[in-house]
């Protein structure tokens, strides 16, 4: 049995591009048999360019209950927050001293971080390391990334075998990268990449106006109402397409092509395909946000179950040093 790990930033509230691209991806990964899966919500990370504790805390409620809406079972998967188990932070500084101090400073994450961000601090430098430490206090085999992470993975595979290499004994577990090359990239209401930092997203979890008003944005065209239009050049159209059925997509483009048919009408349909695919998943994230406490307990629970390894990781490698 491989064991699946993988972080999730704690960015708050998860739009339909998170859905799509991750969050079903790696429920579908983590529910199958042959795994055993180990979910964290990234929280110490966070704190590099989150420094309001409330608002760290909100994400963080916000991204449990985005995730456990969307399917995750905490009977199947361990699904913890990183804070919860501050071994992890302990084994930073070991793992530091580990880390050739260049392979930290040519990382791209770091170089595009510190010429885009005011605050350039030590956290930013160092977070590869903690994510090795992530990955490495679990035994991890598996490690589900999107590409920009790659050269993570990288960091965290060489960090582990020059510990390996310098203790003379194979302590830590090499973990295997699992890239998504394939990745489908949703577009936004806007036709580029669906993100929060492009304001362009849909958070299917908004009470019904405000959803409303999100789709009834999206950018199209101005051919007149009456004019046949062409689905294969419209954002709306193809927003659609992710969520509708073959059958509604070939009836969606028979109404483009025949005119007398308005974007606000594709829209609407979009709309209504939102409610009706999402219907379970917003009632369980209404029911979960009104009940931190419940999101609370999961996340306790994971912590738990993640606690022993941990420690027997952490434990390996403190004799192995010395300690
Ligand atoms: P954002 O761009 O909104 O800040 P993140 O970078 O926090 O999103 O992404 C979190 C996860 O969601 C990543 O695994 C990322 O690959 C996935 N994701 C984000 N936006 C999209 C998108 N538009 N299409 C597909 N996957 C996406
Ligand atoms: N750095 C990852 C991201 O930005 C999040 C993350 C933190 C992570 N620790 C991890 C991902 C460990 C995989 C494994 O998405």
């Amino acid at each position: 049995m491989a064991r699946v790990l993988t972080g999730i930033q704690s960015s708050g509230r998860q739009h339909l591009g998170n859905i799509l691209g991750a969050i079903r991806p790696a429920i579908e990964l983590a529910n199958d048999p042959k795994n055993e899966a180990f979910l964290f919500i990234a929280d110490l990370h966070s704190l590099t360019t989150i420094k309001d504790a409330n608002l760290r805390k909100e994400n963080v409620l916000a991204t449990a209950a985005a995730w456990l809406a969307c399917g995750l079972d905490t009977d199947k998967v361990v699904f913890y927050r990183q804070s919860d188990i501050p071994q992890v932070t302990e084994m930073t500084w070991y793992l530091n001293c580990f880390t050739p101090y260049p392979m930290l400073a040519n990382a791209h994450s770091f170089k595009d971080k510190s010429e885009n961000l005011a605050d350039v601090n030590a956290g930013l430098f160092i977070y590869p390391v903690l994510m090795a430490c992530d990955i490495l206090m679990y035994d991890a085999n598996i490690v589900p990334v999107g590409k920009d992470q790659k050269q993570h993975l990288e960091m965290t595979r060489d960090i582990a075998r020059s510990v390996n290499h310098q203790l003379k004994k194979e302590i830590l577990v090499i973990p295997e990268s699992k890239i998504s090359e394939e990745v489908m990239v949703i577009p936004g209401t806007d036709g580029r990449k669906m993100s929060k930092s492009y304001n362009n997203f849909i958070d299917v979890f908004l009470p019904e106006k405000q959803l409303r008003k999100q789709v009834m944005g999206i950018v199209t065209d101005s051919t007149p109402m009456e004019e046949p239009k062409d689905p294969d050049a419209c954002n709306a159209f193809a927003l659609y397409s992710l969520l509708a059925s073959e059958s509604q997509i070939v009836e969606m483009r028979q109404n483009y092509l025949g005119g007398n048919y308005g974007y606000g009408h594709a829209k609407q349909a979009f709309f209504e395909l939102i409610l009706e695919e999402f219907a379970e998943e917003r009632k369980r994230f209404d029911k979960l946000i009104a009940q931190p406490e419940l999101i609370e307990k999961f996340l306790l629970e994971g912590a738990q179950k993640a606690k022993p390894v941990a420690d027997d990781v952490l434990g390996r490698l403190k004799s192995a040093i010395g300690y």
